[in-house]
């Protein structure tokens, strides 16, 4: 006599253990609302401040990797990601950077830039010296790509880099470090310098490190919330005078 009956199952479970840890489940909600995590944030990012005087303290190379991970996770247009972070630590290779770009600045405050310029310049105490470049641990030099690698076509590339660079400099301050936003002009020596290939366009030069123990930056006043933002739109605009009738309002 045959056994239809069909073969039992193998058992899947068979190499677990037979008793599984059990975790205990508590109830989640986050306990801080999104205007005080705004608020909190804002007073994080209030205390940031473009430093000109660094110490030569170091800053391990796996804390430049993930600030600049978080700067690569900037949106691009069509997601093209199109920039380059190109960091920089060798002494040589800042002495290097420092030097030419000393050479565009002198060219810049001696015969560049307009007088109103200068002026708007003045209060802030910058001149041709960048003795930061090589104090500070690192340099990361921003790119913008003209086109992919491979090629391709990028679109927004100055926004997407400029968003970029703006979560890049926040990733600085939240990580303790300081930075200034640097622009030697015209950058075009920098593609020469650290042998980039020609799609790449330096956009920002960035020391990041540590403050002198002596630093002191300009006491600058910061526009109130009333005069950066508008809700909706202002009346009387073209809109509204429409709906009194016109241009110049009806006669009543
Ligand atoms: C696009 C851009 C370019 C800048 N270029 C320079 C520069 O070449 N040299 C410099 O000392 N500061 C430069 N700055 C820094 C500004 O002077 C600084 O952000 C401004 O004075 C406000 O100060 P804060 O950053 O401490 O709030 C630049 C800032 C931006 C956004």
């Amino acid at each position: 006599m045959t056994d239809s009956s069909p073969a039992p199952e193998p058992d899947r479970f068979a190499g677990l253990p037979k008793l599984l840890p059990q975790v205990s489940h508590a109830p989640y909600s986050p306990d801080v609302s999104p205007t005080q995590a705004a608020q909190q944030y804002y007073d994080i990012m209030a205390q940031r401040r473009s430093v000109r005087f660094f110490a030569d303290t170091p800053v391990p190379q796996e804390t430049i990797e993930w600030i600049v991970r978080t700067a690569g996770t900037a949106p691009s247009g069509a997601h093209k990601q199109p920039w380059r972070f190109v960091c920089v630590s060798d002494p040589a290779l800042k002495c290097e950077i420092r030097t030419a770009a000393e050479d565009e600045e002198r060219e810049f405050y001696g015969r560049r830039a307009s007088r109103r310029w200068l002026e708007d310049l003045s209060p802030l105490g910058t001149d041709s010296n960048k003795p930061f470049i090589e104090i500070a641990p690192w340099i990361i030099v921003v790119f913008a790509l003209a086109r992919t690698d491979d090629g391709g076509q990028v679109y927004y590339r100055e926004e997407s880099v400029g968003i970029a660079c703006g979560m890049l400099i926040s990733a600085i301050h939240c990580a303790g470090l300081v930075t200034l936003t640097h622009t030697p002009s015209p950058m075009k020596f920098l593609q020469r310098v650290l042998h980039r290939p020609d799609h790449e366009r330096a956009f920002l030069v960035l020391p990041v490190g540590y403050p002198a123990e002596t630093c002191t930056v300009p006491e600058l006043h910061r526009k109130p919330l009333e005069e950066i933002m508008v809700v909706n739109r202002p009346a009387g605009g073209a809109a509204d005078r429409a709906a009194d009738g016109g241009v110049g309002g009806s006669e009543r």
